[in-house]
């Protein structure tokens, strides 16, 4: 049973930055979850907005700053918008990172980046998979580099999403909870698919998801599960 910390161990700190995701790796979580844009100049900015108005003291659209514009905004007064390189970095292969692709003109930049970890790091494709909503953008990264793990996002039905992840020979299925069941998480797993539920923080909730089996849960307290 995998605990993946949501945006990090997003209960504890703010969502998606290092100090978050140095928190699930001192909570001994499996793997974090992170969500991903593009700034002006390609960078890959770890942010679940397209805009930076929620999360920091800024205002716009990530992908209209560039890195060093986007660096000059703070979350909560006193932490930065980390790169994904970053990220990497403080891993350090310590968890598997669960990339959620969001912006458009992601997938390109982050397969690139997983290679070149890969062959320059010493990192292997366990350390990764990448999810997104967004199942045109998971079909461009499978096509780019059929050997990166890939778990399909899903929050209305379960059919659809597992013929697709059979088409692309994805590895998991990232259902919304409230989607699973005893015997429908019995029935992904005999297809061959991981079954990694979103987002379940309270102690009932993650008693029952538990109960159904399920490979890995993501969860903004993954201390909980
Ligand atoms: O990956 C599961 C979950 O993160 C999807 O929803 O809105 O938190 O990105 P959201
Ligand atoms: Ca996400």
């Amino acid at each position: 049973m995998l605990k993946i910390a949501h945006r990090g161990a997003k209960a504890y700190e703010p969502e998606n930055t290092l100090q978050a995701f140095q928190k699930a790796l001192d909570l001994n979580s499996d793997g974090i979850e992170l969500d991903v844009h593009l700034s002006a100049d390609e960078d890959i900015i770890v942010i679940h907005d397209e805009t930076i108005d929620r999360t920091t003291n800024g205002k716009g659209l990530v992908n209209d700053f560039t890195l060093a514009e986007l660096k000059s905004f703070l979350i909560d007064g006193k932490f930065q918008i980390p790169t994904l390189n970053e990220v990497f970095d403080l891993v350090d292969k310590k968890c598997l990172i669960n990339i959620e692709l969001k912006g458009l003109g992601t997938p390109s930049k982050v397969v690139t980046l997983i290679e070149e970890y890969i062959s320059e790091k010493n990192w292997n494709y366990n350390h990764f998979i990448i999810s997104s909503f967004d199942w045109n953008m998971l079909q461009e990264t499978s096509n780019l580099n059929p050997n990166i793990p890939i778990g399909v996002l899903t929050e209305e039905n379960l059919d659809t999403p597992l013929a697709f992840a059979e088409k692309i020979k994805a590895k998991a299925i990232h259902p919304d909870f409230n989607l699973l069941n005893e015997e429908n998480v019995h029935q992904i797993q005999e297809k061959g698919f991981l079954v990694l539920p979103w987002t379940v923080n309270s102690e009932k909730d993650i008693q029952k998801v538990k109960s159904y089996n399920v490979n890995g849960i993501i969860s903004d307290n993954p201390d909980k599960i």
